[in-house]
């Protein structure tokens, strides 16, 4: 039940074309397969046809038109094999009968609000039908779809609209979609509800007219105007930056309100959680528009980057992912900040990616076996693998990148390629062997650069001597040497630009660092400079550089790098946060430096770019702090050393935060673009820090923005903000906001998720009372994410309670909704991946609840999976 990359054989039969009928039925959808194979000439030749299926019910099955006797197949829920099949090409007929409204997997064709939809990748085509359901299996699909009309007046498929009508003499009525691209059935989808619409025609760059629509739940149509807007904005900037155009006459996306993860590129049919889609002044924050527009761009991103190029094997899933996150987080950077972006890039890839990467869980980028391929949509195969595509550019500059692209997509086109077919695109346009580069898809666990630098006054140099290693993970006990992208500059201590001649940097300010140990020597120093290493985060490392404080200072102030600008703060108030937490004592001088510089920041840069200011001043959050400290952890010191820094800063720099908190307030209506949100971002980040300085002022600037706010960024920021300070006020505040959005249950998943987040004894028994809610639903994925994942995730001191009871909870939960959706308990589950780090009360409890779940009989695949690799010995 192990699936290894080395095992990979092309399969024995092909599928050139697929023609689906489905008959759509709340409990008895009919759906006929008309499918025509031959068998493959890289295949075996004797071999016997064995489809694929997932709880189907078989009704009857044709070959070239011929009923098939009992004797001549053998069929199960899982399988379908026909042990003589023909030797040249042959149409076989499957009959099958599914039931959509008991699918609360939500893989394959299932029901949301009513709606008929579908989520195949990565292997739910088989629950529709038997099938070779592997991803270099590519056909032209055409869907005819029916059903009653009134139950589904609309009905969508993948490509273009070819016919539609009336089923005579009866209720129902149909429409046939054509896909004339070739794709894996991962890609197949369609839909059939009762939904509203918004649309505009986009002309392409070669002057073809594409019709846009997003469908919506009826009376939300004008919440989809903003991922429409994103969605035109993705399309053009793809026809600029990468010259890909559009391929179809339609372009389709619907959201619906329960699905397992953010939105799924279907060719021509992309399907989204609704939380990714609707948006409006009064419902979504600033955050939330910035994930429509990052994920309406992912998935559009999607068609060139794994649909028109596809993977060859699921172990190559970041070949399309890696590279379309990087894709996605470009056009967020040019359509926004780019230095804001990258830092909120690093923040993501920091808390979900290192931890990752340091826990039980750890695998490559490209992993080489996997039990359940769901469990591998991580955040190495997305946020790493998206690291290394930009890694690479860095490497060989941004013209060669592009050339590397074009190549890449004019060899690959229509076929499922390999990590291989990519990198070999690159080598070939730049000459480079590209081999020892590529160790970053093989090589898991995060590598650890130390830098040491050394100025000879006399000689007038100054020398970095550079190291790398990188910790053991499972199976990968050694670790070899890693080709690492250093960007950097050197800034001299007065701030002025320092001499950067040396001549191991590229015409880019790059030094590869691609061996254990490394020295490069910059010559015409006079004085000590301070180096700026991992400009833009250039490499996904941790850096060790012991800069003095008085030298991050220097870099916050003067670094022409933004993002070290901030890692500079960062870095400063890091060494704080783990020296306080673990009861080492921590210098006042240094804490009041810190406040002091970030004071001198705020009064004279902050209002350059008041959404890079709100970053600088936000503290590392306690998950940072625990990882970093990564073992023996105590979630309760961290907390407490987090709040206390949060007051002494917020006390010496309550001037400056009180003048931008008054000055900031928006004028005029509500916009969600970057710079209206930047203001915003900073303005609440100042009152977070007065709350803590002073909860009294806190509370009261906090109740006065909560009742004037006109948009939900403001709101939300102020109800945070009184989440942290207990008593009646707080209370009703939550009450008043629960009543106010009771109608609205993407909001409620914030209110949710606050009161989840409460750092305070009693929050389990508020978690468990909301589950009484009659919005919370324990079969609607978004409902238990922001509600139990985000008590899970979030609160570091509930969850991590000592007495174990956040940990119970969370196995008890996981147990019940793997019975339900074992992708969804499985995703759960992963918050116990830190579970090692912990102190050992903790982690003896810990260990308890994981073990009580694996010993559980009948787990799904997917738990078993985690639960199994989470208790692994090391
Ligand atoms: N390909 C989708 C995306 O990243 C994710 C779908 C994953 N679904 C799943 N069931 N594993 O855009
Ligand atoms: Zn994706």
């Amino acid at each position: 039940q192990i699936v290894r990359l080395e095992d990979y054989r092309p399969s024995d039969f092909l599928i050139d074309r697929v023609e689906l009928d489905v008959k759509l039925h709340p409990t008895e959808t009919k759906v006929v397969a008309t499918v025509a194979m031959r068998p493959n000439p890289e295949g075996r030749p004797d071999a016997p046809l064995v489809l694929d299926g997932d709880e189907l019910n078989l009704k009857a099955v044709a070959l070239n038109g011929r009923p098939l006797s009992t004797d001549e197949f053998e069929v199960s829920p899982q399988s379908l094999t026909i042990a003589q099949a023909p030797r040249q090409p042959f149409t076989l007929t499957i009959e099958t009968e599914i039931n959509p409204t008991a699918n609360t997997k939500l893989m394959g064709l299932y029901r949301s609000s009513g709606n008929y939809c579908t989520q195949c990748e990565a292997e739910g085509f088989r629950r529709i039908t038997y099938f070779l359901d592997r991803p270099d299996i590519m056909a032209v699909y055409t869907t005819r779809i029916e059903a009653d009309r009134e139950d589904a007046p609309v009905l969508l498929g993948n490509g273009n609209p070819v016919e539609s009508g009336t089923v005579d003499g009866s209720d129902r009525h149909f429409a046939v979609w054509h896909d004339p691209h070739p794709k894996p059935s991962y890609l197949f989808a369609l839909v059939g509800g009762r939904l509203g619409r918004v649309s505009k025609t986009f002309t392409t760059m070669s002057g073809r007219a594409v019709d846009l629509a997003i469908y919506v739940e009826p009376g939300k149509e004008s919440r989809a105007d903003y991922a429409l807007d994103a969605l035109e904005r993705s399309m053009r900037w793809d026809e600029k930056v990468f010259g890909r155009e559009y391929d179809l006459d339609v372009f389709n996306i619907v959201a619906v309100s329960d699905f397992n993860m953010g939105a799924m590129e279907n060719k021509g049919l992309n399907i989204f959680n609704d939380k990714y889609v609707l948006a409006s002044p009064e419902t979504a924050t600033d955050m939330d528009y910035a994930h429509i527009e990052a994920i309406i761009a992912h998935e559009y991103f999607h068609n060139w980057t794994g649909n028109r190029v596809t993977c060859r094997d699921w172990f190559q899933l970041c070949l399309k992912e890696g590279l379309t996150v990087f894709r996605d987080q470009e056009f967020s950077s040019d359509e926004r900040s780019r230095p804001v972006h990258r830092i909120a890039e690093v923040k993501t890839l920091r808390a979900r990616q290192f931890l990752e990467d340091s826990s039980p869980l750890a695998h490559p980028v490209r992993p080489t076996q996997y039990r359940e391929i769901n469990n591998f949509y991580t955040a190495t195969v997305y946020e790493k693998g998206a690291e290394i595509v930009r890694m690479l550019k860095t490497i060989i500059g941004e013209a060669d990148f592009r050339r590397g692209m074009d190549l890449y997509f004019e060899r690959c086109d229509g076929t499922a390629a390999t990590v291989e077919d990519f990198l070999g695109a690159f080598a070939d346009v730049t000459g480079r062997d590209l081999s020892h580069f590529a160790r970053w898809y093989e090589q898991s666990g995060t590598p650890r650069v130390t830098v040491k630098g050394h100025h000879d006054p006399d000689a007038k140099t100054f020398r970095l001597d550079f190291e790398q290693g990188t910790p053991p993970t499972p199976g990968q006990p050694k670790k070899d040497a890693m080709a690492i992208p250093v960007a950097l500059g050197l800034v001299a201590q007065d701030g002025t630009l320092a001499n950067t001649a040396c001549e191991r940097l590229d015409s880019r300010g790059v030094f590869l660092f691609d061996k254990l140990t490394d020295s490069i020597t910059f010559t015409d120093v006079t004085s000590r400079p301070v180096p700026s290493l991992f400009r833009g985060f250039s490499a996904p490392v941790k850096l060790s550089l012991d800069l003095p404080n008085e030298e991050l200072l220097v870099l916050l102030r003067h670094d022409t790098d933004a993002f070290n600008r901030w890692q500079a703060a960062q870095t400063m108030a890091m060494r704080l946060l783990t020296a306080l937490a673990k009861g080492i004592h921590a210098d006042d001088r240094d804490i009041d430096a810190l406040a002091g510089a970030l004071c001198s920041f705020m009064a004279r840069d902050a209002l350059d770019d008041p959404a890079f200011a709100a970053l600088v001043v936000t503290l590392p959050s306690e998950a940072d702090v625990a990882q970093e400290i990564g073992q023996d952890v105590d979630p309760d010191a961290i907390h407490r050393a987090r709040s206390q820094m949060r007051h002494r800063i917020g006390r010496s720099c309550a001037e400056p935060l009180q003048r931008f908190y008054d000055t900031l307030s928006d004028s005029g209506p509500y916009s969600p673009d970057a710079a209206s949100a930047g203001r915003r971002s900073l303005r609440n980040a100042c009152l977070d820090l007065l709350a803590a300085a002073d909860p009294g002022t806190g509370e009261a600037l906090a109740v006065r923005q909560l009742e004037s706010a006109s948009n939900m960024t403001d709101r939300l920021a102020s109800l945070s903000v009184l989440t942290t300070l207990p008593g009646s006020v707080r209370e009703e505040a939550i009450a008043r906001f629960g009543d106010r959005y009771r109608n609205e249950p993407l909001v409620l998943d914030k209110w949710f998720t606050l009161q989840a987040a409460i750092p305070e004894d009693g929050t389990l028994e508020r978690v468990t009372g909301l589950m009484q809610h009659p919005a919370f639903s324990i079969s609607n994925p978004n409902r238990v994410r922001s509600l139990i994942g985000s008590f899970a995730m979030l609160n570091q001191v509930q969850f991590n309670r000592a007495d174990g009871a956040g940990y119970r909870f969370l196995a008890s939960i996981v147990l019940r909704v793997d019975e339900l959706n074992p992708q969804l308990a499985a995703r759960l589950l992963t918050a116990f991946s830190t579970w090692r780090m912990m102190e050992s009360t903790r982690r003896s409890q810990a260990e308890q609840a994981l073990r009580s779940i694996a010993q559980k009989p009948n787990l799904s695949r997917d738990v078993g999976d985690i639960v199994s690799r989470s208790l692994e010995e090391e």
